[in-house]
Parts: structure tokens; C-alpha cells; sequence
């Protein structure tokens, strides 16, 4: 029942979705325009730098603000247990901005609240898979591709960094963790299943920092 609310509760802070509410202030539903993702990428893509980036705290500090409410409020728990139920609100957080009940399920791809999911649960993950994110984008500049590296680089580190008894929890709890984890890879590579496509077939479009995205 503890872990639904943690679910419940992450969910709820994923409806503020940042690119679409930056956008409508701006005039335009975001999911009409560029990639149709209510995401960072295409917040930048769409809207400029500043939209990038404001849509990149946004997302991922929601997640976080779920993450510390649920500590807050089960705080007195046993602290691994803690960890994973700020998991399962990170998890939350991102259904309910991938699978926004107010936007008629249509949201993002929720990388940038996985951002926030990694930095609240371990900075060793986030140093391993923030890395591996970095180095990929700046060889390819595919944030998809980035992405999804960056999440394998997120669940490999995890499971290795479980078995070698870095997390200190007790093995039910790390099974549900290793779970939770790769239930959100998969759920990462279903989203970015057309961006996968295109990745193929050479047609994904590239973003740059200093220049508008192009192909
Ligand atoms: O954050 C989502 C990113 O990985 C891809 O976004 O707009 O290029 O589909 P987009």
C-alpha cells in the first residue's frame, strides 16, 4: 500500500509539465510542434535555449520534490527503505509526466525527470550514467541515443553496484529495485521507440547547443 502512494504521489507531481507550460504561455502546444514530445529536446528544438533549459529543471527538480516529500512523510522507515520508496515515487513522477491524465495522456519521454530520479537515488549512478549521457552527446549529438545509452548505463550500474553490496539494502528489497529500474529502461526504450526507428534509418535529428537542431 506504501509503495502505491509513493507511486501516487510522484505521479501527481509528473502532471506539471514544464515544456507544455512554457509553451502554452508562449502561445503553442508543444506537442504540435518539432518531435510532438513535451519534453527538453524538444522544448529547444521548438521554443529556443531557454525553454531547454528551463524545461530541464523543471522536469527534473519535480522528481526530485517527489523524491524529498516521500522521504518527508515516511522519513521514521528503515532508510533503505526510503531509498526504495523514493524510487517508486520517481517512478510515479515519471508515469505521470510520460502519461499525463490532464494532457490526455499525451506527455514526454521523461528523461529529464529520470535526471532527477538518478541524483536523488545514488551520485555514483548519476556520475556513471551522467557520463556516459555526456560523452555520447557530444561524439553524436543524438539525445535519443544519449538517452538510452545513458539509461543502460543506469540500470548496469545499479545491478552491479547492488550485488556488490554498495546500496545496503537488504536482497528482497534490491530484487524489487533491480525491477523497478529496468521496468523504467524498458518504459524509456517504448518511448522513444520512433526515435529508434529513425536512428536507423539515419533520419534522427541531431541538436546542438550553440545553433538551432538540425538533421
Ligand atoms: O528527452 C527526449 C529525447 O530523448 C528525445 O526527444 O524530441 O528528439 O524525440 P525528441
Amino acid at each position: 500500500m506504501v509503495r502505491i502512494i509513493c507511486l501516487a504521489i510522484g505521479y501527481v507531481f509528473g502532471l506539471f509539465q514544464t515544456s507544455y507550460i512554457y509553451g502554452r504561455m508562449n502561445g503553442i502546444d508543444i506537442r504540435e510542434h518539432g518531435s510532438g514530445n513535451a519534453g527538453t529536446t524538444n522544448a529547444l528544438r521548438t521554443l529556443g535555449k531557454k525553454a531547454g533549459i528551463i524545461t530541464l529543471l523543471g522536469d527534473c527538480f519535480k522528481c526530485v520534490f517527489a523524491v524529498l516529500l516521500v522521504r518527508a512523510i515516511f522519513g521514521s522507515s528503515h532508510p533503505d527503505t526510503i531509498r526504495l520508496l523514493g524510487m517508486y515515487a520517481a517512478a510515479g513522477c515519471i508515469l505521470g509526466h510520460n502519461f499525463p491524465v490532464n494532457l490526455g495522456f499525451r506527455g514526454g519521454k521523461g528523461i529529464a525527470a529520470s535526471v532527477g530520479l538518478v541524483a536523488s537515488f545514488d551520485w555514483r549512478v548519476l556520475l556513471i550514467a551522467g557520463t556516459v549521457f555526456l560523452v555520447l552527446f557530444f561524439t553524436t549529438h543524438y539525445v535519443s541515443l544519449s538517452s538510452l545509452t545513458g539509461y543502460l548505463a543506469f540500470l548496469g550500474s545499479t545491478l552491479v553496484m547492488g550485488q556488490m553490496g554498495l546500496f545496503h539494502m537488504p536482497q528482497a528489497e534490491l530484487r524489487e529495485l533491480y525491477v523497478v529500474v529496468a521496468l523504467l529502461a524498458c518504459l524509456a526504450f517504448y518511448r522513444h521507440r520512433e526515435n529508434i526507428v529513425r536512428l536507423f534509418r539515419g533520419t534522427e535529428r541531431r541538436t546542438y547547443l550553440n545553433r538551432k537542431s538540425e538533421k
